[in-house]
C-alpha cells in the first residue's frame, strides 16, 4: 500500500503537526505529511516546516472577507493540486462549513483538548478545572460538519491533579496529544479504520475509550 499523503492545517504554533513529522519520518509509517497549510501568515509551524523541506501553503481567511466558502474552495484547490489522500486538522482555527467537510468525509480528522463529548469549543482546560473532573484528556475524531463531533477514532485521557494549573493541566494533556494523534493517522492511514453507525472500528473491533497512551 502507497504512504498516503497527508496535509496538516494549523493556525499557529503546530506542536501536533511536529509530532505527526515526526512519526511519518519512518519509512515504515503508512503516512507522508505531503503539505502543511495555514490559514495565518505568521504561523510559526509553517516556518517550522519550510526548514524541513516541507511543502507549505498560506490560504489566508481575510482575504475572503466573509466568504467562507470562498476560502474553503482555495483550500480544496491547494489539497487538490498537491494530491492529498487525508487531511489533519492541527490547531487549525477556522470552523468549516459543510463545503469542505463533504469533500472529505472519512477522510478528515481533528485534535481536541478534552475527552470528547465533554468539553467541546475553546478554554477546554480552564474548564476543565472548574468543573472538578478528576480525568481529561484529549480526543482524535473524524471531522462532520457539526463542531468537535464526529466518530472518535482514539481518545487519551490524563489525571486532573489537585494541585494543577491552566498551565500545567494543558502541558499534561499536549503531551499526550503529541503521542495520540501520530498513532490515530497511522491507524486510518493504514487501513485499518472502518466506521460504523457513527463508531470507528480498528481491525474491525470498537476501539477502547478512553484507550491510554
Ligand atoms: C492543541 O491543543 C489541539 O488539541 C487544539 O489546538 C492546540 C493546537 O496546538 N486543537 P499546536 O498548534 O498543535 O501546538
Amino acid at each position: 500500500m502507497p504512504r498516503q499523503r497527508v496535509a496538516v492545517l494549523i493556525s499557529g504554533r503546530g506542536s501536533n503537526m511536529d509530532a505527526l513529522i515526526a512519526a511519518a519520518n519512518d519509512p515504515a509509517y503508512p503516512a507522508e505529511i505531503a503539505l502543511v497549510l495555514s490559514n495565518v501568515p505568521t504561523a510559526a509551524g509553517i516556518e517550522r516546516a519550510d526548514r524541513m523541506g516541507i511543502a507549505t501553503a498560506i490560504v489566508d481567511h481575510t482575504q475572503f472577507g466573509k466568504d467562507r466558502e470562498a476560502f474553503e474552495r482555495a483550500v480544496q484547490k491547494v489539497l487538490e493540486t498537491h494530491r492529498i489522500d487525508i487531511v489533519c486538522l492541527a490547531g487549525f482555527l477556522r470552523l468549516l462549513t459543510p463545503f469542505l467537510v463533504r469533500q472529505w468525509e472519512g477522510r478528515m480528522l481533528n485534535i481536541h483538548p478534552a475527552l470528547l463529548p465533554a468539553f467541546k469549543g475553546l478554554d477546554t482546560h480552564a474548564r476543565a478545572l472548574a468543573a472538578g473532573v478528576k480525568q481529561h484528556g484529549a480526543t482524535v475524531h473524524f471531522v462532520v460538519p457539526e463542531m468537535d463531533a464526529g466518530p472518535i477514532l482514539a481518545q487519551a485521557a490524563v489525571p486532573v491533579l489537585a494541585d494543577d494549573t491552566e498551565a500545567t493541566l494543558a502541558a499534561r494533556v499536549l503531551a499526550a496529544e503529541h503521542r495520540l494523534y501520530p498513532q490515530a493517522l497511522g491507524l486510518l492511514a493504514g487501513g485499518r479504520v472502518t466506521v460504523r453507525d457513527g463508531r470507528c472500528l480498528v481491525d474491525g473491533v470498537p476501539v477502547p475509550v478512553p484507550a491510554s497512551v
